[in-house]
């Protein structure tokens, strides 16, 4: 029963985020941004940028996995960071934080400019 339910929730999520991303990818990829590949240090806690360091929350699986992917790749290896910090990422890891992100909601502007 309890199968079926989480199912029908992650085909929702899925389609409604176009992201195939299941609970335990966005709870791996949540603690991978957290905790093991420090990413909120430089993209903030909640994942909303903090000064040069971009907004990853709210961004689309597929733009977020492509960019980590590229820099695995060695595509753009003179952007900061990046090019180092993708590469100690696995496939799997790349799909999980990427489906983490898509999930975490934008936060609302403040009117700065
Ligand atoms: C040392 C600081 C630092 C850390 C740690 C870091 N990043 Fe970044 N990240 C950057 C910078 C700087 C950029 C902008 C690079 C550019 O566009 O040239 C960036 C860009 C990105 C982008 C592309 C965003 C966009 O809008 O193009 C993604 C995706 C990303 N980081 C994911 C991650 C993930 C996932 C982690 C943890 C595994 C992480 N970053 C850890 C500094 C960091």
């Amino acid at each position: 029963m309890s199968s079926c339910k989480f199912t029908a929730a992650a085909a929702l999520a899925a389609a409604v985020h176009l992201a195939p991303a299941s609970a335990q990818d966005v709870s791996f990829g949540d603690r991978l941004f957290h905790d093991k590949a420090d990413c909120q240090f430089c993209h903030g806690p909640e994942a909303q940028g903090i000064g040069k360091f971009p907004r990853l929350g709210g961004q689309s699986y597929y733009f977020l996995k492509r960019r980590l992917e590229n820099w695995n790749e060695g595509y753009e290896t003179i952007a900061p960071h990046m090019p180092g910090i993708a590469a100690l990422l696995k496939p799997d890891e790349i799909e999980a934080v990427a489906s983490y992100l898509s999930f975490v909601p934008p936060a609302p502007s403040k009117g700065e400019f």
